[in-house]
C-alpha cells in the first residue's frame, strides 16, 4: 500500500499491507489474520517520518464517532473515537459548552494520537484533560482502561509512547467544564487577543485567535509537506541553563518538568545556526519557523532525516544541546 497519501510529510513510503479497522472490538480478529511482526499504527500521519519503508502492516482505526457520556452541570466527560479528526473533536466540545480545549485547536491528527505524544500548545497540554485513555493491549487481545495516572503523561510524552507496541489507543473520554476559564498565559496568545480590543475573551474567541496564529506562524501541511515541530524542546539542568543564559542572553528558556531543570526554545537554537530558510533540494527548513522541517515536494523520508541530523549536529556543536526528534520516525533510527 502506498502511504504517500497518509503522512504529512507527503514522502513516499510502501506498507506491504494497510488494514482499515472500523471498530477496537474487531482488533483481535484483524490482528489474528496478519503475519507476526511489527505493526504500525497510523493516524493522520501527522507526527511521523518515513525514512524508509515499515516493515510490516499499517492499521488505522476508522471508528470517529463522538458523545458526551454524562454531564452533572459543572463537569461532562467526553467521549471521543480514535479515528475522529482532532480539531473537529475540539470545535465540537465547544459547540457543546465545554471548554479548556480551545487553546489546542488546530493541532493536526486523530483523537487517537493524541495521548500519545500529549499534544500541547499555547501554555496548554492534553493532559491537563484526560479522564480515560481506552486502549488495546496487544499481549492480552483485550480493551483496557487506563485512568489519567496511569498514562505516565509528560512533555509529549507518555506510556503509549515509551511502549510503542502494548497498545492501540482506540478512545479517549476527557473532563472538561462548562465554566469558562480561558488561558491566556502565552504571550502570543493574550497579545493578539489585546489587539484585538478583546478584554475578557471567551473560550470561542481563544479558540479563534490560536487558529489564526497558528495559521501565521506554522506552515500548513495541506499546502508544503511537515509534521510540525521537527525536534522537542530540549530540557537541560539548571546549570547549565544559566551559562547559556549568561553567554546568549536571547535565549528564551522555560521551566522544566521539575526545579533542577529548564527547557529551552529549539526553534531560537536551530535559527542562531542559521537553518532558517535553508534548502537541501527539496527538503528544507521553514522560512516561517525554524523547528519546522518541510518538504519542497519531492524530498524523500531519508533526506529530511539527514538533513535533521546536520541541523542537530550544529545546535550540539555550537550550544552543547542535544536536539531529539518530536516526530516518530520509522525506517530508521535517530
Ligand atoms: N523562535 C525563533 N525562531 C523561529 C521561531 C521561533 O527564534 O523561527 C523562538 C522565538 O523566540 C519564540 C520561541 O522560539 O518566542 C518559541 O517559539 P514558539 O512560540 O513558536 O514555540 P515553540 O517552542 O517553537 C512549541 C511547540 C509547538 C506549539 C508552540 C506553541 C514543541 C516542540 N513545540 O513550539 O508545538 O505549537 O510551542 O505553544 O514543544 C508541535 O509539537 O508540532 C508544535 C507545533
Amino acid at each position: 500500500a502506498d502511504l504517500r497519501a497518509r503522512n504529512s510529510f507527503g514522502v513516499s513510503a510502501r506498507a506491504p499491507l494497510l488494514l482499515e479497522v472500523d471498530h477496537a472490538a474487531a482488533l483481535v480478529d484483524a490482528l489474528a489474520a496478519l503475519p507476526a511482526g511489527p505493526l504500525l499504527v497510523l493516524g493522520g500521519g501527522s507526527n511521523l517520518l518515513f525514512a524508509g519503508d515499515p516493515e510490516g502492516a499499517a492499521l488505522s482505526l476508522r471508528a470517529a464517532s463522538r458523545r458526551i457520556l454524562s454531564d452533572d452541570g459543572g463537569h461532562a466527560i467526553v467521549r471521543a473515537d480514535a479515528g475522529a479528526d482532532w480539531h473537529g473533536f475540539v470545535r465540537w466540545t465547544l459547540a457543546q459548552g465545554l471548554f479548556g480545549m480551545e487553546n489546542l485547536a488546530l493541532i493536526p491528527g486523530t483523537v487517537g494520537a493524541a495521548p500519545i505524544q500529549n499534544i500541547g500548545a499555547y501554555g496548554v497540554e492534553l493532559r491537563e484533560f484526560v479522564h480515560v485513555v481506552e486502549a488495546f493491549e496487544t499481549a492480552t487481545g483485550r480493551i483496557r482502561r487506563l485512568p489519567r495516572d496511569e498514562c505516565a503523561f509528560a512533555y509529549r510524552d507518555s506510556l503509549f509512547k515509551r511502549e510503542r507496541d502494548r497498545f492501540i489507543v482506540s478512545a479517549v473520554e476527557f473532563r472538561l467544564s462548562r465554566a469558562p476559564a480561558v488561558r491566556i498565559d502565552y504571550a502570543g496568545v493574550r497579545e493578539a487577543l489585546a489587539a484585538d480590543g478583546t478584554t475578557a475573551p471567551t473560550p470561542v474567541q481563544v479558540f479563534d485567535a490560536v487558529c489564526a496564529l497558528r495559521r501565521r506562524k506554522l506552515p500548513d501541511p495541506a499546502v508544503i509537506g511537515n509534521a510540525g515541530s521537527f525536534f522537542k524542546n530540549p530540557i537541560v539542568p539548571l546549570a547549565q541553563a544559566q551559562a547559556l543564559a549568561a553567554a546568549h542572553p536571547g535565549l528564551p528558556q522555560f521551566p522544566g518538568a521539575d526545579a533542577d531543570g529548564r527547557k529551552l526554545s529549539a526553534a531560537w537554537l536551530i535559527d542562531a545556526c542559521g537553518w532558517k530558510g535553508h534548502r537541501d533540494g527539496d527538503a528544507g527548513v521553514s522560512m516561517q519557523h525554524a523547528l519546522v522541517l518541510v518538504n519542497h515536494g519531492a524530498a524523500t523520508g531519508a533526506q529530511l532525516l539527514a538533513l535533521a541530523r546536520r541541523i542537530a549536529a550544529s545546535v550540539s556543536e555550537r550550544f552543547g544541546v542535544a536536539l531529539e526528534p518530536e516526530p516518530r520516525i520509522v525506517g530508521d533510527h535517530w
